[in-house]
């Protein structure tokens, strides 16, 4: 398939960057609980240390990692290797021993009164030594278990609402496990915060190329008119990791991909593909449109919803084990390491269009995007053989590759050049990488930088969680009762089980993500 290239003029980016204006947030103290795990190393100081490089922090701006082990020695040093290597930073970087030197440590059981006084103390030591004027940004970055007990006692000791400062908690997924709990968890919380103060985290909405699905919309005249029931055939996300749990074991064997990456990260791709424009780019309005969309989509029918678990198989040439021999997983395991699922939006816009998405682990390639494909002219002008070979008639398709290879195509029909009236698809491509140059940003940078300000555009608010919950639970609910007989039901490193293409397939279509990227 032929492919032509958009192309991007320098002038237009700086242009375009120069009429906006830099936000920078006051003054502050990140506190993140549970920096000992991967999360704060790999991606949050990462993101923090992008910032100070693009000169968005304050100068008045610390950060303390809170978890139960005593690393007072060397968790900032842990960090500074975190930043070079995750974070893509040069280990010379001039602004790194600066910013190491921000990062304290404060080690403490997360049950422990005791440690909550004593790290009150220290913030306030703090403020009064780097002027960081009590605000406070808590990132909840433990396990869910310790969510509400954590909440509870910074309620208790006085450091939600202060007299003096802003303070501000962010709060990872898990939100929740089904809809009960994620009520229980929004009730524990909006005991002791303001929803105002909560920010709940979905670190897909911190991606480029998720917000970049609304500008495409939303900045464009021409996108919109089509976006609809009238010449949309149907849409596709998918969401496939060809990593497996990463010694997630005991996590994974509770969540499964259903939970995991559906409920969440896919029904947000799907809110900002299919949403109503909101009234402003503002929290409150982007809110509502979202909300408005997932409580549209119609009920889920158990048979439009369909798991699968991997066995072992071959990934870059290399035999991998399947799910149920990974560590700490039950050998007899039925946990869902791949879901599909069929829904239909029952709104003006979206009524009858069937919507595909799928997520899983240990799949053929990785790689998110999202596929709109159009329905096929009324007429095939060019499929008869009074015009000669009609070699290849296909219906239009937008793609919008989330990750990786970042990018947005366009596929349409063009005549091949010669005498006769062949037609062959080819694709317009945007690529990111290409047009803007590569990036070492990974989500958490917007977020961090919106949380900081107080902007919840990007994320979830507490309806929006139970409502996904709610769609959701009937089908975990039914598949806990029940289990397959049949898992392990795909090799890893192939598309995922029957199942899926069965799902896709009984209304004649196939999984697009199957086909290679294009490539320029
Ligand atoms: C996380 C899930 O939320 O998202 C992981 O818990 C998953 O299981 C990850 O691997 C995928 O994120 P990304 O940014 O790599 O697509």
């Amino acid at each position: 398939m032929a492919t032509t290239e958009v192309r991007v003029s320098p002038e237009d980016v700086k242009q375009a960057a120069s009429q906006v204006h830099e936000r920078i947030p006051e003054p502050s103290v990140a506190v993140i609980f549970g920096a000992s795990g991967d999360l704060t190393k790999r991606k949050l100081l990462p993101a923090l240390f992008h910032l100070e490089q693009a000169g968005l922090l304050p100068e008045q701006f610390r950060i303390v990692g809170v978890a139960r082990r005593n690393l007072a020695n060397s968790f900032a040093e842990d960090m500074r290797e975190g930043i070079v290597e995750f974070g893509g930073v040069d280990k010379n970087d001039g602004k790194l021993d600066e910013f190491v030197k921000r990062i304290a440590y404060h080690a403490m059981d997360f049950d422990n009164e005791q440690g909550y006084a004593s790290l009150q103390e220290l913030l306030s030591q703090f403020d009064r030594d780097y002027g960081t004027r009590g605000n406070r940004l808590f990132y909840l970055a433990t396990a869910p278990d310790y969510f509400a007990d954590i909440v509870h006692r910074l309620g208790s000791h006085g450091m939600a609402k202060p007299e003096v400062g802003t303070v501000r908690v962010i709060i990872e997924k898990p939100f929740g496990h089904d809809l009960e709990s994620a009520k229980e968890l929004n009730d524990d919380v909006n005991t002791v915060f303001g929803e105002n103060q909560i920010f709940r985290i979905d670190h897909y909405l911190g991606k480029e190329t998720v917000q970049n699905v609304l500008v495409f919309r939303f900045a464009n005249g021409i996108f919109e008119p089509i976006w609809n029931r009238n010449f949309v055939d149907h849409v596709q996300i998918t969401a496939a990791e060809n990593i497996g749990i990463e010694g997630r074991g005991p996590f994974y064997e509770k969540a499964g991909a259903l939970r995991d990456v559906m409920q969440n990260h896919i029904m947000e791709l799907l809110s900002f593909v299919t949403m109503e424009p909101p009234a402003s780019f503002a929290a409150e309005a982007v809110r509502r449109e979202k909300i408005k969309l997932w409580t549209s989509i119609k009920p889920l029918n158990i048979f439009d919803c369909v798991r699968g678990q991997y066995g072992a198989g071959i990934i870059d040439n290399q035999m991998v084990k399947g799910y149920r021999e990974e560590d700490r997983v039950d050998p007899q395991s039925q946990t869902e390491t791949y879901a599909a699922v069929r829904l239909e939006i029952d709104n003006w816009r979206w009524a009858g269009v069937p919507f595909y998405m799928r997520a899983g682990k240990r799949l053929a390639k990785r790689v998110t995007e999202i596929t709109i494909q159009f329905k096929q002219p009324p007429m095939l002008l060019f499929g008869t053989h009074m015009h000669g070979p009609c070699t290849d008639i296909q219906p239009n398709r937008i793609t919008m590759r989330i990750q990786p290879d970042e990018g947005i195509s366009l596929r349409f029909g063009a005549k091949v050049p010669g005498p006769q009236m062949a037609v062959c698809p080819v694709v317009m491509d945007f690529n990111y990488a290409h047009a803007f140059g590569s990036s070492s940003a990974n989500g958490y940078e917007r977020l961090l930088l919106d949380a900081m300000l107080g902007d919840a555009t990007l994320f979830a608010h507490r309806d929006g969680v139970e409502t996904t919950w709610a769609l959701y639970t009937p089908v975990l609910d039914a598949w806990a009762t029940k289990y397959p007989q049949t898992f392990p039901n795909y090799a890893a490193g192939t598309w995922g089980p029957e199942c899926g293409d069965e799902l896709i397939g009984r209304d004649g279509h196939t999984w697009h993500s199957v086909e290679v990227s294009p490539k320029v």
